[in-house]
């Protein structure tokens, strides 16, 4: 075991925001993720506010600039060309709808959240940026609302969507595509990291059709909209923006404006919040809208409830077990998953990123000792382990990318020493 040190831990992470700097945007990690991606983005941001308040507002207001006219931020915006990276924007085929070369669905909406958190460092100097971002960031959340929105549920387009690409609570929606005529296409993940912690091809035929099909209707979100192929409603998407608004209606009040409309959206997402618990195994899970079945997986996801200021105490029971279970925090697939798979992507790797969500979450619903336990298992991965992408969630090792971007920022955000007592 590494011998904590707490001041070393924050140069690496802070050296980690700045080499993957790109001049305005940070990419996750060179290679594998050569442009700037929606979510890792907001969390960059967050950590860059810890040192350098004035980059963190240019990583948010860059992402913004790549906002589409429907509203939609973009997962991946692709501001300069990179043939490492696939499938890049001649496989999207979205150069001319929006204002930045980009990808044509979007990712959690976590920014309300960090900038909220950015602009609380100093009210003064972010008075003009969040005056900015206010009706931008409206206009995303409008856009999930209107696009996305199924009985107060959050829905997930294509598995990318939810930034958890080959989660266990996709696999029915996936088994029911046929992914007739995707064609030939190279990946270039495989050439960046171990296949074995990477999605399948099986996986990555799906993705890509899904991703033709958009591109043949023009990324028409009314014309995707009539019977979509794949659609499942999801914890991650619907229990962020439900926080996410709750945190742009604080932004509303400090800037004087209208919050009716935030406030209904809210309304709808706690409502669709109780619809995403499991009859059965009393747990938050993923509901495939194609047949109406709540997928019965366990995952980080489900632990994010009290990240949207939902309390649930069943739900707290579970996560007491996956503490006794787990070392490093929460896996996002439950070890006892058959389908559990320690180092592959999304199907059973602990996430910093995710673990920070929920640790926030249970700190502002006063579960301070939980919050303190996932900051402390966090904190003892990184320390061990590395800056990685993620991590096999009992043994640490590192898996995917390394000096990943976001574990650097959530470091120095949130899991360092230097951060203080939850
Ligand atoms: C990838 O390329 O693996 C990304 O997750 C897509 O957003």
């Amino acid at each position: 075991m590494t011998k904590l040190d707490p001041i070393a831990l924050d140069e690496q992470a802070r050296a980690i925001l700045r080499a993957n700097d790109r001049g305005g945007y940070t990419v996750p990690t060179a290679g594998l993720y050569p442009y700037q991606w929606n979510w890792d983005s907001a969390f960059a941001a967050w950590g860059f506010a810890t040192f350098d308040v004035t980059r963190a507002w240019d990583e948010v207001e860059t992402l913004f600039s790549g906002q589409w006219p429907n509203g939609m931020v973009p997962h991946i915006l692709f501001h300069r060309p990179d043939p490492g990276y696939f499938p890049g924007p001649d496989v999207w085929g979205a150069e001319d709808v929006g204002p930045v070369p980009s990808s044509g669905i979007s990712q959690p909406a976590v920014a309300a959240t960090f900038i909220r958190a950015i602009w609380e460092k100093d009210r003064a100097a972010g008075a003009a940026h969040l005056k900015t971002l206010f009706p931008k960031i409206k206009a995303w959340h409008r856009w999930f609302m209107e696009w996305r929105e199924q009985d107060g549920m959050i829905f997930v387009s294509h598995p990318w969507e939810a930034g958890r690409d080959n989660c266990a609570d996709w696999d029915s929606a996936m088994a029911r595509l046929d992914p007739v005529g995707v064609g030939e296409y190279t990946r270039r993940d495989t050439s960046h990291v171990n296949p074995a912690m990477r999605p399948t091809k099986a996986d990555y035929d799906r993705y890509i059709w899904l991703v033709q099909r958009g591109r043949r209707m023009g990324w028409d979100e009314a014309q995707m909209a009539v019977d979509r192929p794949f659609r499942v409603a999801d914890p991650t998407l619907s229990f962020i923006l439900l926080r996410a608004n709750r945190d742009l209606a604080v932004m509303a009040d400090a800037l004087g404006e209208d919050r009716r409309e935030i406030d209904e959206w809210t309304a709808r997402l706690e409502a669709g919040a109780a619809r995403l618990k499991n009859p059965e195994t009393g747990i938050f899970d993923a509901i495939d809208l194609g047949d109406g079945r709540h997928t019965g997986h366990v995952t980080s996801a489900s632990f994010l409830c009290w990240y949207a200021g939902v309390e649930d105490a069943k739900t707290l029971a579970a996560l007491e077990k996956c503490f006794e279970t787990t070392r490093y925090g929460v896996p996002s697939l439950s070890v006892q998953s058959p389908e559990f798979d320690g180092m592959r992507y999304w199907r059973g790797p602990t996430w910093a990123i995710i673990n920070t969500l929920i640790g926030l979450g249970l700190a502002d619903m006063g579960h301070h000792g939980h919050a303190e336990r996932v900051r402390q298992m966090t904190r003892a991965l990184i320390a061990d382990h590395g800056f990685a992408e993620y991590f096999h969630p009992q043994t640490g090792d590192p898996a995917g990318g390394g000096t990943f971007t976001w574990t650097a920022a959530v470091w120095l955000a949130w899991a360092s020493p230097s951060q203080g007592e939850n």
